[in-house]
């Protein structure tokens, strides 16, 4: 009974320290909407329910947390400096895609979230002056951030996204692509989803248009129109498997 008395008054505790956590980093972080905070501590804290020392919960979840924090700014930071004076367009894309991910990043399993919203930012960094090499945007966007020591979970999901597979089979540069891993997971199906159903001016739109909209734009000679006959399917089928997992969370 003792026994049980401790443990829940140190349940307490637990609960009023991650409270007062949540107040001060939501204080700290006001571009990051309240909601989205509150499923990241919820999310980190359910990570660590079996922590043996429960009163070092509230430090294991600060330091997710701001982990998480920490890789998204960088991230949009990045893109931000690569893309909005060059390439406006691109950039108001790349933020709706980012902020789509933002959303969804809290229904993947804890500690997930973080890796699409950053992936997501820096998915078309390859388009930007500095950072175009090969034109192959996914490879020369991966590449970039291989340089400069990013995780290379994240080069790999920049590398892949939108069945960047099937344009390297035809552009020339499936060996260089396949340094990176396409990891097939409902982070890379995600951020598949936020850029298929997102117009490059930015709004919400079906995969379809989307897809009529690429070849539009981009010609029947484009690698990446050419490509749709073997990825349009893959993409199609990233996004029903994401529509699946938003519908069931
Ligand atoms: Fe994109």
């Amino acid at each position: 009974m003792a026994m049980d008395t401790a443990e829940a008054a140190h349940g307490k505790h637990v609960d009023e320290m991650i409270e007062r956590l949540e107040a001060r980093l939501r204080a700290e972080q006001d571009q990051v909407s309240p909601t989205v905070l509150h499923d990241w501590i919820e999310h980190a804290r359910a990570r660590f329910a079996q922590a043996r020392i429960v009163s070092f919960v509230p430090i294991f979840v600060e330091r997710l947390v701001r982990a998480q924090l920490q890789m998204e700014s960088s991230a949009e930071n990045l893109a931000k400096r690569l893309l909005a004076d060059d390439m406006p367009r691109r950039w108001v894309h790349t933020q709706a895609v980012a902020h789509r991910a933002g959303t969804i990043a809290p229904r993947l399993v804890p500690g997930e979230g973080k890796f699409l919203v950053a992936s997501a930012w820096l998915h078309d960094i390859g388009y930007g002056t500095e950072v175009a090499d090969t034109g192959f945007h996914q490879l020369d966007g991966a590449r970039y951030l291989t340089r400069r020591g990013w995780p290379d979970r994240i080069c790999a999901l920049v590398a892949h996204h939108a069945g960047a597979d099937a344009v390297a089979r035809l552009n020339g540069f499936a060996e260089q692509l396949a340094a990176y891993e396409d990891e097939r997971t409902p982070v890379r199906d995600a951020l598949w989803y936020c850029d298929m159903t997102t117009s490059p001016d930015g709004e919400p739109v079906s995969f379809g248009d989307r897809i009529a909209d690429i070849k539009a734009r981009r010609g029947p000679d484009d690698p990446a129109v050419r490509a749709l006959a073997v990825n349009e399917q893959e993409r199609a089928a990233a996004v029903r498997r994401t529509e699946e997992l938003l519908a069931a969370s």
